[in-house]
């Protein structure tokens, strides 16, 4: 059987919870048989890597911050995700273009416009459909109140440059995939990020299985351990 390939990003603020669930989803896919690529932006190959580390750690100003962010996706694009998205797979990424908005425009205030003139031609051009505008076809938006994820941040490892910002900054960052969300219902899926973990987890699987994705797990399978 020949199914389509998928692109379901994974977003939210730093501290949303979103990345212990993509292993979990990964699994439930496996299991039904999919063959699952996982990957994260910034990065997701070897050049996207290299760029990876001067975002999160070098300073610079919000152009070359963009330039670089897209400069790794088209990277990503052309060499990981559009491959596997033609051979069937599930690609499942760990934040990708809504993460530039909420990041570099609404948190940093840099322009929306030229970001989506970014956006435009680092997405486009990608075999095996060059015209079509690559986005994913699901994000899960993993919501939670900015000052709930700075509490859950202050127990977890040293933060990188993002990570180090102040409460406003997310508080912007949230506002801005609240706006991104708002701009795309039908792609945007909304988590309470709030829940307890397998609970998030449930909510998760009901957006899959409503899509008719992902057959309905028994109770509790796949469940966050
Ligand atoms: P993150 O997924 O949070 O990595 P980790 O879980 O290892 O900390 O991503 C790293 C940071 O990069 C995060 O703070 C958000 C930021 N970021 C941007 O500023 N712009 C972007 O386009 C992307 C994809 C991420």
């Amino acid at each position: 059987m020949n199914l389509p390939g998928l692109f379901i990003s994974f977003e939210g603020i730093d501290g949303a919870g979103k990345s212990s669930h993509i292993e979990t989803l990964a699994n439930a896919f496996r299991a039904q048989g999919r063959t699952v690529v996982t990957t994260r932006e910034p990065g997701g190959t070897p050049l996207a890597e290299k760029l990876r580390e001067m975002l999160l750690n070098d300073s610079m100003d919000a152009l070359t911050e963009a330039l670089l962010v897209f400069a790794g996706r088209r990277d990503h694009l052309r060499t990981v995700i559009g491959p596997a998205l033609a051979h069937g797979a599930v690609v499942l990424c760990d934040r990708f273009t809504d993460a530039t908005f909420a990041y570099q425009g609404a948190g940093r205030g840099f322009s929306l416009e030229t970001l989506s003139f970014l956006e435009r031609i680092a997405q486009t051009g990608i075999a095996p459909e060059p015209d079509l505008m690559r986005e994913p076809d699901l994000t899960l938006w993993f919501e939670l109140d900015p000052a709930v994820a700075a509490q859950r941040l202050t127990q977890a490892r040293s933060p990188d440059r993002f990570e180090a910002q102040d409460r406003e900054f997310f508080a912007r960052v949230a506002q801005g995939y609240a706006q991104r969300a708002a701009g795309a219902p039908e792609r945007f899926a909304r988590l309470d990020a709030a829940q307890e973990r397998t609970l998030v987890w449930q909510q998760l699987q009901q957006v899959l299985v409503r899509k008719g994705w992902l057959q309905p797990l028994p109770a509790q399978a796949g469940a966050p351990s």
